[in-house]
């Protein structure tokens, strides 16, 4: 099973240095995620998944003080946005470790993706549009 790799693209940088590592780590987790799946480590797998969380939440920490310093008018839907987002990758991880003993994390994984795509593509993309108005620099 072949899955599709992310990648940061320049596109992606908001030219706040720790949101945009954050985000890289989270793209490269991800990929990691998929190399477990491909090589049928399972457990390794729901230990990627598990580390994804708790950088995730570490992420949002630090990206929301970017958005209520900067200003942010969307800052508290965005957070909001951010509690819902967690509270979904924790039940996508359960779900994914009971899909682990069955060894099918593919579906998994594509719910990993989706999460990626919603936080940095979808949301964050809008927060990104306004500290470059703005010329917010952390
Ligand atoms: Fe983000
Ligand atoms: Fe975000």
């Amino acid at each position: 099973m072949a899955l599709k790799r992310l990648a940061f693209l320049p596109s992606f940088a908001m030219g706040l240095a720790d949101v945009d590592e954050d985000h890289r780590a989270l793209i490269a987790i991800g990929n990691d995620i998929a190399a477990a799946i491909e090589g049928r480590d399972f457990a390794a797998c729901t230990a990627l998944f598990g580390r994804f969380i708790a950088t995730c939440r570490d992420h949002f920490v630090r990206e929301e003080r970017h958005l209520f310093a900067s200003g942010f008018p969307g800052a508290a839907a965005h957070a909001a946005k951010h509690v819902e987002l967690l509270t979904r990758a924790e039940t996508t991880h359960a779900h994914c470790r009971d899909q682990a003993l069955n060894r099918q994390a593919g579906d998994c994984y594509t719910k990993l993706i989706e999460f990626l795509i919603e936080d940095i593509l979808r949301a964050d993309m809008a927060f990104k549009s306004y500290v470059e108005h703005v010329r917010y620099r952390g």
